[in-house]
């Protein structure tokens, strides 16, 4: 079978399909994500990664200066008053970099992959949901290069046993790109698409994996950074995006469009009705190409939750599943996967002129390419 996922992340889809004797297939557009789900589906004899690991762990301790010592909020020498990384681990990452060109290719993304999640664990900031929080007292924790081999030791040792019990994802890949742009060209015709877009919460996922994709060279400057965002599923407000030119995506989407435009004053940004209008424009193109992609008895899974704004609630999921029907494809179920906190940034002002919070979920909508035969069920057989 074959298994794609348009909005593939860090490759859980694909990996989980090549590892069940499919062929997974996942699109993805950070390039850094990209490349780490590429690399999950990588193997190598355990020997040849264990020795490009002693070769690169002995070149680290040199250090290599690197392009971001005196860039932006990369390290001490940008001007900031708060740095990611200090200059010797950023130098210790940047030797190992240096040492894993040598490698041959497949060890060499893994040690690529295993040193940027080392740097991370270096790092003065940590992950936090939508951004990145500097750790508490993170003057005092000092990292340092040695800090860098250390965590490398011990992701490679991850690794490692992953190897050794790793199935081969023979016929798998990962293309990177703009899925509305890949999918409307020729891909190939799937069985099963399981995929989780971005979420309609103004979240800007490039963001967040900033560091790591200026210290993977993803992208150079804060320019190039730019246009991976552009290419990015317009979910979020924070990059001037060409306007969407549809408006009509369902009964339920009108209602609600109406609802959050009459609000317009009260939004955080005045571009959220756009914002919204734009996600269901992208979403329909990517419905539609997957329609004319999928096999004759091919299904497709969605992943979403539900928004709101101003008290407005969006329930992502119906409007998909209404333009799902709209784009030829038959709808078999819309389910609750679980209630989510209603975030405060969305909602707290609203809490006391309203009165009542929309209790936003996270649902899966599930489409089917033919509508499924009635009987067979009731009859068993
Ligand atoms: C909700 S996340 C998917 C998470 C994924 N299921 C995982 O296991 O990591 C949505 C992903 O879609 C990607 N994305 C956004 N716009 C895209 C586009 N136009 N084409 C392809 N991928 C895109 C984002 O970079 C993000 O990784």
């Amino acid at each position: 079978m074959v298994v794609v996922d348009p909005f593939c992340g860090s490759g859980t889809v694909p990996l989980a399909a090549a590892s069940l004797g499919h062929r997974g297939v996942g699109l993805e557009v950070n390039p850094f994500l990209a490349f780490v789900s590429r690399t999950k589906l990588v193997q190598t004899k355990p020997y040849l990664f264990a020795r490009g690991t002693d070769r690169v762990i002995r070149k680290m301790s040199a250090g290599v200066p690197s392009p971001l010592e005196s860039y932006s909020t990369f390290s001490s020498g940008g001007g900031a008053d708060k740095w990611l990384f200090n200059r010797s681990v950023l130098r210790s990452f940047e030797a190992g970099w240096h040492a894993s060109e040598d490698e041959p290719p497949n060890v060499r993304s893994l040690l690529r992959l295993s040193l940027l999640g080392a740097a991370m664990d270096a790092c003065n900031a940590v992950r936090d949901g939508k951004c990145l929080r500097y750790r508490k007292d993170w003057e005092g924790l000092k990292f340092g290069g040695k800090d860098v081999v250390e965590a490398l030791r011990n992701r490679v040792a991850v690794i490692a046993e992953d190897l050794k019990n790793t199935a081969s994802a023979d016929g798998s890949r990962i293309v990177r790109g703009d899925c509305r742009q890949r999918l409307s060209q020729d891909f190939e015709p799937f069985d099963v698409c399981v995929t989780s877009p971005p979420y309609l919460n103004s979240f800007d996922y490039s963001d967040v994996y900033r560091p790591e994709l200026f210290l993977g060279k993803f992208v150079d400057s804060n320019e190039a950074l730019r246009v991976v965002r552009l290419r990015t599923l317009r979910s979020h407000v924070q990059v001037e995006w060409p306007k969407p030119t549809l408006d009509d995506f369902g009964t339920l989407y009108r209602s609600r469009i109406e609802k959050l435009r009459s609000v317009s004053k009260e939004l955080w940004s005045q571009r959220i009705p756009l914002m919204v209008q734009a996600y269901f424009e992208d979403m329909t193109q990517v419905l539609l190409s997957l329609r004319r992609l999928a096999k004759p008895d091919a299904s497709l899974w969605l992943v979403v939750s539900t928004s709101a704004y101003a008290g407005v609630e969006i329930p992502v999921d119906l409007i998909l599943a209404e333009i799902g029907m709209r784009s030829g494809w038959f709808l078999r179920e819309v389910g609750v996967l679980r209630y989510l906190r209603t975030s405060g940034q969305h909602w707290n002002r609203w809490e006391a002129l309203a009165g009542e919070k929309p209790q936003l979920r996270e649902s899966v909508v599930i489409l089917d390419a033919k509508p499924r035969g009635r009987g067979k069920r009731a009859s068993g057989k």
